[in-house]
């Protein structure tokens, strides 16, 4: 445990102790308060930072209205603060309010601060990195924003983003913003038929790329990708091509050449006045089924809750520097890197590289050079570096460092201790912090409780002011104890959380409010230990995650199953030493397919790094040669059995009654057993 000093329940009860003294203490309590939180300050009886979190659900709406008055520059106030009904998936906040979301992130801090830097662009090649002030980002993004309505994007369009993080791919993100557009940003790591299904979802009629990505030393063929991509998207009418390296590219009547046409339009844009529930951004994840899910978040809410998230989970504090180093094209991107610090005026890098480019001293020898004061990355990052030895990290000089953060998957005790007591140097505070796409920001993490408290390694621990998490056992009731385990959910909304899934409100109904009505369900299963910290488990449903990448199962099963040679396969994640979970794919081949196992795979690979991307190829396959794979009688696949199998736990086969064909089991054990 770290550090022991001090714990959440000695806080309460001194907090407590001390009303006794009221008079004097009062102005005291209220002080320490509103010095952290100064939106906190008339909020009655809260005396510290766990009586504000116990205020912030108690008393969600005074709360958010508070911090929504204090944080967001409105246009026009909000006159109603949430109209939400969860058993519906109806959620609604600031009602009524007007805001511009870039006047948000830049035109209040370039008033007063207009040379600070805003983004420090942290190129792949070591030490080549750009800085862009508060006022150069304004500039470029109206100017951006004035070509989109020039080349006739309207308010309500939506645009794909196809780039690595640099300051064009912000730039396009608020430009986006200001005019009234949505943007829907594609991982670039995804292949061209993965980004035309979401170009064609989102129904976007323009698109932003860049002629070629650079990452890790090798040059990526993205504009190539997207001209792939268009072919089978009738609907784009146009696409952006900014320049990050001199080569040329094959340029066609629909390409614009994005920083050459910027430079002709003016350097001032009008921001639209957005209502508070109008879209932001739709981002594309992976749920249980096949298809992936745009995820739809709105203006204020999201804008405020990645704010707030990112000031007090991290303790940032102006001046500090930050580093997300996750890619734009997740959520951790968007609320971290982009839209989290710049609300809070603060500099931000953009991490264009990879953790080992071109050393395993990467993010270190960064750190260094950047000044980073906090680090922000992903457990599979961490415990691939581990391995390396601690003198990568040893070599530079970390004294800026305050805050450790972790992301994406559960962080494992081993790489837990060695962040904090390697990079960290054993004092600073790392914080696993757990949310997803669905909830806009973090929701579980250590901080932000008193300076000192308790952390304990590997857990999330406490939920983020306004967050109420709940465990449900399998038969729907909620666990009111402690030291018990059950299917997270949220009981009340928060700004922060999604608001539908673009085009199918009905299945953003089923997947997160029907399984347990009246509740946000996340699809994690979580333990409460007997302090009441939290502890994520892992998904309950068949979504696995891959180096902190989610992807579903069901999705890379549809991919393998076009593949020419094969009958059909089941996928499951297994546990991997470096990437979290691997990929393990069963396959049955069609009839008369003659081929090796080694051949299988490189097939299986080509086809899944092609429709959707390289990070969801299958580390591991088995090839099955009986006619089918173990089913129940009424022709479900038994994943279960597959899991066990694999964990090599064949005790806990369990039940395999229902089976209709036992000599598959009996097969997949003995093919197993040949690989080990
Ligand atoms: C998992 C990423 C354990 C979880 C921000 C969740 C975590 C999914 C953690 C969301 C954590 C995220 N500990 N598991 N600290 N953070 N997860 O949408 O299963 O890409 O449901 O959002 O990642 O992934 P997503």
């Amino acid at each position: 445990m770290w550090p022991t000093c001090q714990n959440v329940s000695k806080c309460v009860a001194a907090s407590l102790g001390r009303r006794l003294h009221r008079v004097h203490t009062s102005s005291r309590r209220r002080c320490n308060v509103a010095a952290f939180m100064p939106e906190a300050a008339g909020f009655e009886g809260v005396s510290d930072r766990s009586t504000l979190q116990e205020f912030s659900v108690s008393s969600s709406e005074s709360f958010w209205a508070a911090a929504a008055r204090h944080r967001v520059d409105w246009i026009s106030p909000f006159h109603l603060v949430q109209d939400c009904d969860l058993s519906r998936g109806k959620i609604r906040w600031f009602g009524g309010g007007k805001l511009n979301v870039s006047v948000n992130c830049l035109d209040r801090h370039v008033h007063t601060c207009p040379e600070r830097v805003a983004l420090i662009w942290e190129r792949d090649e070591p030490g080549s990195e750009v800085k862009v002030t508060y006022r150069q980002l304004l500039e470029m993004t109206c100017r951006l924003g004035n070509l989109l309505k020039r080349r006739g994007v309207r308010r309500g369009d939506c645009i794909t983003i196809y780039m690595p993080p640099c300051p064009l791919a912000v730039a396009s993100m608020l430009a986006c913003a200001r005019i009234g557009a949505s943007h829907n940003v594609v991982f670039a790591g995804f292949s061209a038929e993965a980004l035309a299904e979401r170009i064609r979802d989102a129904q976007s009629s323009t698109v932003i790329t860049v002629n070629q990505g650079v990452r890790g030393g090798r040059v990526t063929e993205l504009k190539k990708t997207v001209d792939e991509a268009v072919q089978s998207c009738p609907i784009v009418r146009q696409v952006f091509v900014a320049m990050r390296t001199e080569n040329p590219v094959a340029w066609t009547a629909r390409d614009v050449a994005m920083e050459e046409e910027m430079l002709a339009e003016e350097e001032v844009c009008e921001p639209a006045a957005m209502d508070s529930e109008d879209v932001l951004f739709l981002l594309y994840t992976s749920g249980s089924t096949g298809k992936p899910k745009g995820l739809v978040h709105t203006q204020a809410g999201y804008l405020l809750y990645a704010a707030l998230t990112h000031r007090y989970v991290f303790g940032y504090h102006d001046g500090d520097v930050f580093g997300c180093v996750a890619d734009i094209g997740w959520i951790t991107g968007h609320s971290y890197s982009v839209y989290g610090p710049l609300a809070n005026g603060g500099t931000t890098v953009l991490f264009e590289s990879t953790p080992i480019y071109p050393d395993p001293g990467r993010y270190w020898e960064m750190v260094q050079r950047l000044k980073i004061n906090q680090f922000y990355g992903a457990p599979t990052a961490i415990r691939l570096l581990l391995k390396y030895g601690d003198q990568w990290v040893q070599k530079y000089d970390r004294s800026t460092l305050k805050t450790l953060g972790s992301v994406g998957e559960p962080i494992n005790t081993e790489a837990w201790e060695w962040y904090h007591r390697v990079v960290g140097d054993g004092r600073c505070p790392v914080v696993d912090t757990w949310w997803q796409t669905e909830t806009g920001g973090i929701c579980i993490s250590p901080r932000p409780s008193d300076p000192g408290a308790e952390i304990v390694p590997g857990m999330a621990m406490r939920p983020f002011f306004g967050i109420n998490p709940v465990l449900i056992d399998t038969e729907g009731n909620v666990l009111t104890s402690n030291h018990t385990s059950g299917a997270l959910c949220i009981s009340q909304p928060w700004p922060g959380m999604a608001r539908t899934i673009h085009n199918d409100h009905q299945r953003f109904i089923e997947t997160y409010f029907r399984p347990h009505p009246g509740y946000f369900f996340t699809g994690d299963g979580a333990y409460r230990s007997q302090e009441g910290y939290y502890q994520i488990t892992g998904r309950l449903d068949d979504v696995i995650n891959v180096s902190g990448h989610r992807i579903g199962t069901a999705e890379i099963e549809d991919v393998v199953n076009q593949c020419p040679i094969v009958a059909e396969s089941a996928v499951i994640g297994y546990s991997h030493d470096i990437k979290g979970q691997g990929v393990y794919a069963f396959v049955v081949l069609k009839q008369g397919v003659d081929i090796k196992a080694a051949d299988v795979l490189r097939q299986l690979n080509d086809t899944v790094s092609k429709k959707i991307a390289k990070y969801a190829c299958p580390d591991c396959i088995q090839v099955i040669f009986v006619q089918h794979l173990p089913k129940t009688r009424s022709g479900k696949i038994m994943r279960r059995v597959l899991r066990k199998v694999v964990e090599r736990d064949l005790e806990g086969l369990g039940d395999l009654t229902t089976m209709d064909d036992p000599a598959a089991v009996e097969e997949i054990i003995q093919g197993h057993h040949d690989l080990w």
